[in-house]
């Protein structure tokens, strides 16, 4: 096992559309996931696509902690999810803005308009065919991964800009906006 390098907005691997795998469960399929998994622990995120490790393939890892997922109504999946060949199913229009970071734009986040509710399916590394709807959270962690695998990173979602800023930004923001209200 290895953790990978990141590729960071810019890279030309995050533009392309990533490869559909021919063979779910192929040995380096299972030996990149198992990287992906190490890599994602390391760097303490919630979900990975293969293309941010210069892999342009479809694969993506994900989790969905549970303090992530307290307004989700639909049951959460436990542990780490590896799919490969995901696709993505809206469940209706309505779509609600969240705050975004990726791994491959280090440092900053943004609000970002995602499907409220949606289906997915796709095969694990083990063979197994994976079909589950999902909301909130969860939903939006499934699109923004699969979104990679398209080569649209977040801030391509987004409709206003203004909500984009660094970390450490947006933090002192939000403190001060808390702040406000307790006043
Ligand atoms: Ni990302």
């Amino acid at each position: 096992m290895a953790i990978l390098k990141i590729a960071r907005m810019g890279h030309p691997v995050l533009r392309r559309r990533a490869d559909e795998v021919p063979d779910p469960t192929a040995p380096a399929i299972r030996a990149l996931v198992a990287d992906m998994v190490e890599t994602l622990r390391d760097i303490n995120g919630s979900g990975l696509a293969a293309p941010q490790v210069h892999i342009p393939l479809r694969v993506v890892i994900f989790h969905v902690p549970a303090h992530r997922a307290q307004a989700d109504s639909l049951p959460r999946p436990e542990g780490m999810t590896a799919l490969v060949n995901p696709v993505i199913e809206p469940l209706g229009d309505e779509r609600e803005d969240g705050w975004e970071g990726c791994l491959s734009v280090p440092g900053m986040m943004g609000s970002v308009p995602r499907f409220r509710r949606i289906r997915y399916t796709g095969m694990t590394p083990e063979g197994a065919r994976v079909e589950r709807e999902a909301d909130g959270f969860h939903a939006r962690v499934v699109q923004h991964e699969c979104d990679h695998l398209d080569g649209i990173l977040y801030p391509q979602r987004m409709t206003d800009l203004s909500l984009l800023g660094f970390v450490e930004e947006m933090q002192k923001r939000f403190a001060e906006a808390a702040h406000a209200d307790r006043d």
